[in-house]
């Protein structure tokens, strides 16, 4: 249990089945959000993008150290390396497309997550179980909110094609991972 938290939360093994499942994926997506933001940072020259994926990355490793401290080693998934190496992969290409390649993506990314949180969060609220848990994912929720915010209001060609296709292969490519990472 991490230490300074006000608000104790459930030990992994004794939650049921599903939201174990939802929150290895919840672990992973933090896992390749970490890696996102790195791939930018080591990739990108533009100063703007750098610091901008520097103020993001503190709070993706946030999400990610209390996901890391919180659940049991039987609920992380097994493809942590693959979600590490897929997040920095999506970075790097998205910085050597440039800025507003940058953007599109970390705005598609987000939405993505604010979706997928957001799912998760009407489910515990439908169940009446664990609010302590919906409270969390909520505060995370509001950060990927403004993540991806901060993101799309920095995009500058949005009408474009070749963005349309990488923002839908982005949407499916992230469904897939969650898809997996939610079974292993
Ligand atoms: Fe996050
Ligand atoms: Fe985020």
């Amino acid at each position: 249990m991490p230490k300074g938290r006000t608000v104790a939360l459930p030990s992994t093994p004794s939650l049921p089945r599903w939201l174990r499942a939802e929150l290895r994926s919840d672990h992973a997506g933090e896992t390749g959000a970490v890696w996102l933001y790195l791939g930018l940072k080591q990739c990108s020259r533009d100063r703007a993008v750098i610091e901008f994926a520097e103020s993001h990355l503190e709070t993706e490793r946030a999400h990610l150290n209390l996901f890391e401290q919180w659940l049991d080693t039987a609920d992380k998934s097994l493809l942590i390396p693959l979600w590490r190496l897929a997040g920095w992969a999506l970075g790097a290409i998205a910085a050597l497309g440039g800025p507003n390649m940058v953007y599109v993506t970390v705005s598609a990314v987000e939405t993505f997550v604010v979706a997928h949180y957001g799912d998760q969060i009407k489910a515990l609220e439908r169940s009446r179980l664990y609010p302590e848990v919906a409270e969390l994912l909520k505060r995370f929720n509001a950060d990927e909110n403004l993540h991806q915010a901060e993101a799309e209001e920095r995009v500058v060609l949005q009408e474009n094609a070749a963005m349309h296709v990488w923002r839908a292969l982005i949407t499916t490519g992230s469904a897939l991972a969650v898809k997996a990472a939610r079974r292993i």
